[in-house]
């Protein structure tokens, strides 16, 4: 009879009595009771495999055999013995008796184990990204991956969507970030871009009739990497004629409650709640909240009315100021020391400096002990809710950066509190959006999605008199904290676009060298449009509870954009740059003499 092909993970008592294959790496040996135990591993699991010194010849090779070798054995799989079940396993009940053993390929002692989950450098697993990738963790979060991408596609498919290719080599279409530049050889001097994201294009393609567009979309931004960003990444893009808001965001909710279904098993709560900005910015200091948690930001302007203190008169009535506070519950307990750090993590968030009150049975306590009355706390504990046994952290200043040191305090007590559960899914809409704003830098104005979004119907004669006050048509899909994607409804008519690029004070001739493609296609019958894009990597990551997009993807880049398994970005020979038409210049920065192309066979 000849041997079933079986993966590590499938053998079970159906097969006692049948020849089976296993194909896989060692994942440990043990050497006991006279037997040789192999643990042998693939992607779906792992098998125990026993080798008999009756056998001289294969028991010797089992003997020399070491962890990552790579093995393919024939047996006869049998119950094991009563007692030596092992119930961590799903193939724990059964052991395969090995009859025929081949060595496939010998490993070398791998420079981190395999076979334990533990903290292991990133850059070493990085570099050797292969070994890494044989880790059940990884490979749990790439499969998790495949099930969301597989369910989206699914979902788009049965409503009658396209999945349409859009180039990578491009002309640059702005959308906030540097563009990765490539040069181009049969037009010397002259650069084709990478994609940000697929955005004209998509409107292009609602142009050109095709109605209902998605993508699974690669899309490349030269800006600096975080844990939840990458040079490179993955996009969900969408597009849509004919529509609004309102229905492009129940496509959008109804997919994310499909995929959450089909790739975890888990059941979103709907509608999903919808949060103006101005009311997210409000109660959270932030356009991105987690909901997994209440403490809600307070204002507290009204405790200190007709106050005497010095440095807070001057906010108490100021539009342009904000004195909110965030309730730490139980923070009553802390020590001095404690707040002491928390002072200084708001003052690494940009405050000047944190006040806070304690509540304690006793009496409560303050950093501004000398310049607080009992009015003025028993105020601000009715104004923040705070029980016996909390504090109050309050921040006063200018209202932009005093709301962002609120929210993100309210997160880092969140965190000291671990009320961020990775295994709790908490989805909001953000709605609302003002259309522009202004650069923190420049103080010009800016779009605060991209140029192409639309504003409210009937807020176009706003954009000379008052721009700051526009609106848009701008939804992002928040879930625990991060932004998962944005979407607009899109400008479809060429003047009022050109109005917009002007608003920015773009000339004729530059968006005429930018955009002229795109404007000449918004000439021909343009349908009204709209969609979204996803960050799939995000996605991915927040559903398998990680804190970085680089443990769901397969070959990420590290924190300083570096590949580090193959070297890139690397130096080229020089003839490469010749053949485009480039010479690098010499000095500070320039890179290294590249090494010399190994010799053509
Ligand atoms: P936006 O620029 O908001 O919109 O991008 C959409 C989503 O893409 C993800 N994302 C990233 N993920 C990883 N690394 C990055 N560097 C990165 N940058 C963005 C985020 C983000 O929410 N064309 C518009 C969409 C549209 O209007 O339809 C766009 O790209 O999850």
């Amino acid at each position: 009879m000849s041997a079933t092909a079986v993966s590590c993970g499938a053998i079970g008592i159906e097969h006692i009595g049948t020849p089976v294959r296993l194909r896989g790496w060692v994942n440990r040996r043990r050497d006991h009771g006279g037997l040789v135990f192999i643990d042998v591993r693939d992607r779906d699991g792992i098998s125990q495999i026993v080798f008999d010194p009756a056998d001289a010849a294969t028991f010797d090779i089992a003997q020399s055999l070491r962890n990552e070798d790579v093995i393919d054995v024939v047996g006869d799989v049998r119950a094991r013995p009563a007692g030596t079940e092992n119930a961590n396993l799903a193939t724990g009940t059964v052991e395969l008796g090995v009859t025929s053993l081949a060595v496939l390929s010998r490993s070398l002692t791998p420079p981190f184990p395999i076979n334990v989950d533990g903290d292991v450098d990133e850059n070493l697993r990085l570099k050797y990204r292969y070994l890494d990738l044989r880790r059940p963790r990884l490979q749990h979060n790439l499969t998790v991956r495949h099930k969301i991408v597989k369910a989206m596609r699914d979902f788009f498919d049965a409503r009658d969507f396209l999945e349409i290719e859009t180039p990578v080599l491009i002309k640059s279409t702005p959308e906030g970030a540097r563009d990765f530049l490539v040069p181009s050889r049969v037009h010397p001097g002259t650069f084709y871009a990478l994609p940000q994201s697929p955005q004209l294009l998509k409107q292009i393609l609602m142009i050109g009739g095709l109605g209902r567009y998605m993508q699974i979309a690669r899309c490349f931004r030269d800006e600096d990497s975080r844990a939840d960003r990458q040079p490179e990444f993955t996009q969900l893009d969408v597009e849509m004629s004919f529509v609004d808001e309102e229905d492009v965001m129940a496509i959008m909710e109804a997919c994310i409650v499909h995929v959450w279904k089909a790739a975890l098993g888990h059941e979103i709560a709907q509608p999903i709640p919808r949060i103006a900005h101005v009311d997210a910015m409000r109660r959270f200091g932030i356009d991105k909240p987690d909901l997994r948690f209440g403490l809600e930001l307070c204002d507290v302007n009204s405790a200190f009315e007709g106050t005497s203190i010095n440095f807070l008169k001057a906010h108490v009535a100021n539009p342009a100021s904000r004195m909110a506070a965030v309730r730490y519950p139980g923070g009553a307990a802390l020590s001095r020391r404690d707040f002491d750090a928390i002072t200084e993590t708001a003052k690494s968030f940009g405050a000047g400096g944190l006040i806070y009150v304690t509540y304690a049975a006793d009496g409560w306590k303050s950093s501004i002990q000398k310049l607080l009355d009992d009015a003025t706390v028993t105020k601000l504990r009715e104004l923040c809710d705070a029980e016996v046994g909390d504090a109050i952290l309050l921040v006063a200043g200018e209202r932009a950066l005093a709301t962002d040191v609120a929210g993100k305090l309210r997160l880092h007590v969140a965190d000291r509190l671990q009320l961020r559960d990775p295994a709790t899914f908490a989805f909001c809409w953000i709605v609302d959006f003002p259309l522009f704003e202004r650069d923190a830098d420049t103080g010009a104005i800016a779009p605060t999605h991209h140029p192409f979004t639309a504003p409210l119907v009937g807020q176009e004669s706003l954009l000379e008199s008052d721009p700051l006050a526009m609106r848009a048509q701008h939804y992002d899909l928040v879930l625990n904290g991060f932004e998962l994607g944005s979407g607009s409804i899109r400008i479809h008519d060429v003047a009022f676009q050109k109005r917009i690029f002007e608003v920015f004070g773009l000339s004729d001739a530059i968006i005429e060298d930018r955009f002229g493609f795109f404007m000449e296609a918004l000439r021909y019958g343009a349908p009204p449009h709209g969609g979204m894009a996803w960050g799939i990597d995000r996605l991915a990551m927040l559903a398998c509870g990680e804190t970085s997009i680089r443990d769901v993807i397969a070959f990420p880049k590290n924190q300083v954009a570096r590949d580090l398994m193959m070297d890139a970005p690397s130096a080229v020979p020089d003839v490469s740059l010749r053949d485009v038409g480039l010479q690098l210049r010499r000095g500070a920065g320039s890179a290294p003499t590249p090494p010399a192309e190994p010799a053509k066979t």
